[in-house]
């Protein structure tokens, strides 16, 4: 029989947290074949919940790859709505309730009465935002995407992030993440990224996938974490122009200072550090934040080689990803 798994974690009660805590950890999740994409059972288990999902007009959804910069646009996002009216939210709610993950669905890990003590939906989770707009965040390929929000006329963000840094990224996180599968070494683990192989399947259909979709969408902003980093005031003005909203300069100036990297990284209520099932001693959830870390971990011969596989995969020339600025 396996040793049981425990991580440091923590108490969290109304989401406001109190203590730390050891969680029980199932183990790693295995990926399989979901109509086409890899998949883990986290993010399938609800599936009819996900596509009967009744969404809203005035829903906005927050859609990447993961480790795109989901957790940065959402953050951005919730201080552009709610910073000035309900600051409250930033200093006692985790961003991970306030813009909930529409597909997971995580066991009960925790004794007690705070939100991981019983099975905890995403679906549900929005069907408790008592916000206007809900803000709604998903990893899922368009082609999976609830039709509520096409009949709805949903605003959608995507975001995308360079495959090399993107991979680098999720590399990381799934060390750290025993929700997540076991990752292996880097170079086989790239190769199963280069195959598509990764939870929410291949990043190349992914991209690929939104940016057609937003030629037929209009409601949709397609951006792009290189020039968020580039110009994250700049980004903002274009997230504004397409929302609609109109923040003062100040305001604006204070949102572009909040959710600078470092303050981000010590912010307990984005940083994750209260989200269940992740091995800080592993890696950060906010790890580096930069464009070109890919550098540090490619061997020139799997760059080459990545690189004549993404010629083949990635054929539309309207779509360029920086993998550096
Ligand atoms: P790294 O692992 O390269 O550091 P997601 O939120 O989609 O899971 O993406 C996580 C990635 O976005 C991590 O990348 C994290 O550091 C980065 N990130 C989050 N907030 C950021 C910010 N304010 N500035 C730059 N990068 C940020």
């Amino acid at each position: 029989m396996k040793p049981k798994r425990t991580v440091r974690g923590w108490t969290v009660k109304s989401h406001l947290v109190t203590a730390e805590t050891e969680m029980d950890l199932p183990s790693r999740p295995e990926v399989f074949d979901f109509h086409g994409v890899s998949m883990t059972h986290y993010f399938t288990d609800n599936w009819e919940n996900i596509q009967n999902f009744q969404a809203r007009p005035d829903d906005i959804l927050i859609a990447t790859y993961p480790k795109a910069g989901t957790t940065w646009v959402s953050n951005i996002l919730d201080q552009l709505y709610f910073g000035q009216t309900s600051p409250e939210r930033q200093t006692s709610i985790p961003l991970y309730a306030r813009v909930p993950n529409l597909e997971i669905t995580i066991p009960s890990l925790q004794p007690g009465s705070g939100p991981f003590s019983t099975a905890y939906k995403g679906t549900d989770m929005v069907d408790k935002l008592p916000t206007s707009p809900r803000l709604i965040k998903t990893h899922l390929p368009v082609q999976f995407v609830p039709k509520s929000f096409w009949e709805q006329k949903c605003r959608i963000v995507y975001v995308a992030r360079n495959a090399k840094d993107n991979v680098v990224s999720y590399f990381h996180f799934d060390r750290m993440m025993f929700l997540q599968p076991e990752p292996g070494d880097w170079s086989s683990y790239l190769l199963r990224f280069m195959e598509g192989k990764m939870v929410f399947g291949s990043w190349y259909d992914h991209v690929n996938g939104w940016w057609k979709k937003k030629q037929t969408y209009s409601k949709l902003h397609y951006m792009f974490y290189e020039d968020l980093i580039e110009d994250t005031g700049r980004e903002i003005d274009k997230l504004c122009c397409f929302l609609g909203l109109s923040p003062s300069i100040e305001e604006k100036e204070r949102i572009t200072g909040r959710v600078q990297f470092d303050c981000m990284k010590r912010d307990n209520m984005v940083n994750h550090s209260t989200f269940p099932g992740m091995d800080f001693k592993m890696s950060s959830f906010m790890r580096k934040g930069k464009v070109g870390d890919w550098k540090n971990h490619f061997t020139v011969a799997q760059s080459e080689q990545f690189d004549e596989d993404y010629k083949k995969m990635m054929k539309n020339p309207t779509l360029q990803c920086r993998t550096e600025i």
